[in-house]
């Protein structure tokens, strides 16, 4: 395990000398099946991969779950033992925001929609922390989940707008048996509750029966569909339902192939407190 940005190069430059390519997981730790298929990935496509546990102050508002957020290191580094024990960089705070630290990375566009309307600064901190992670780890090869849909479309432009040299790879969404997308925060909710966050893997069901059974190409009627559907669910409050274009993320109001060929159904609802999010891509057939 390594803990210093100075340990990290070392570690990194060596591998380099050796002229072997660097796979890279960012994680905020609470490891789960979602995180190691990014591992897996990075074991098939890389020589060395690299796993960093950080849970990042900067992307947490004002009363959010910074302080409640699981933080599992024993766990989770049994849980790498499973997919082929990945080096692991857990930095402390400081070793990531010295005293006096004072940049931000603000990505103008793609942050402020969705995510952005209701988590002001949020993406402002994964930007921030993800270039430093970046540069301090020289990984060639960085691997995201399509489960936050928005903060791939956010590091993909990140990475073109600054010329960053990495290449992005997104993975598929992992969920449990019944449809629920794997989260760490899932452990927050109760036994009905989590019952209750079926709503959206049912939900993205629905707009995929919607969209590629029915064809209706009113992208309004699809969200409004789906609100009614959430709101028969007792403890769910809606952020957003959004059926958008997934180059974009600009909300649609018609469905038209020769547009967007594709078109990604995004869901953030909070069951009781706990805010969960969930998305999946549909190909429009023209
Ligand atoms: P975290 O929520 O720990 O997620 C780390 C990575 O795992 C992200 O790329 C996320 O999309 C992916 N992931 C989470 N659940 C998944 C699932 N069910 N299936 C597939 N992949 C999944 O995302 C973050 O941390 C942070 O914002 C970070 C990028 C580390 C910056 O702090």
């Amino acid at each position: 395990m390594i803990s210093t940005v100075d340990a990290l190069r070392l570690w990194s430059s060596r591998w380099h000398a050796a002229g072997k390519r660097i796979g890279f997981v960012p994680t905020m730790g609470a490891l789960h099946e979602g995180h190691l298929s990014l591992v897996r990935a990075a074991n098939e496509r890389c020589d060395a991969t690299l796993v960093s546990i950080f849970v990042n102050p900067t992307q947490f508002g004002p009363g959010e779950d910074y302080a409640k957020y699981p933080r599992l290191l024993e766990q989770d580094l049994e849980l790498l033992k499973t997919v082929g024990t990945p080096e692991v960089f857990v930095p402390s705070v400081t070793e990531m925001y010295p005293d006096g630290f004072a940049t931000n990375i603000r990505i103008g566009g793609v942050s402020e929609l969705l995510e952005g309307r209701f988590r002001p600064s949020h993406f402002d901190g994964v930007a921030t922390v993800v270039l430093k992670l970046f540069l301090m780890s020289g990984a060639d090869v960085a691997f995201f989940g399509q489960k936050d849909f928005q903060q791939v479309r956010l590091v993909e432009k990140m990475v073109a707008d600054l010329n960053v040299p990495i290449e992005i790879v997104v993975c598929p969404i992992v969920r449990e048996a019944d449809g629920l997308a794997m989260s760490s925060r899932n452990r927050y909710l109760s036994p009905n509750q989590r019952e209750q966050a079926l709503v959206l893997s049912r939900c993205l069901n629905r707009a995929e029966q919607l969209l590629l059974s029915e064809r209706i190409n009113d992208a309004r009627q699809i969200q409004r569909d789906l609100t009614k559907m959430v709101q028969t669910v007792p403890e769910a409050t809606i952020d957003y339902i959004a059926v958008a274009d997934p180059k974009t993320l600009q909300e649609l109001d018609l469905i038209d192939a020769a547009q967007t060929p594709e078109v990604v159904v995004l869901l953030a609802v909070k069951i009781g407190n706990t805010r969960l999010i969930d998305n999946r891509l549909f190909a429009i057939d023209p």
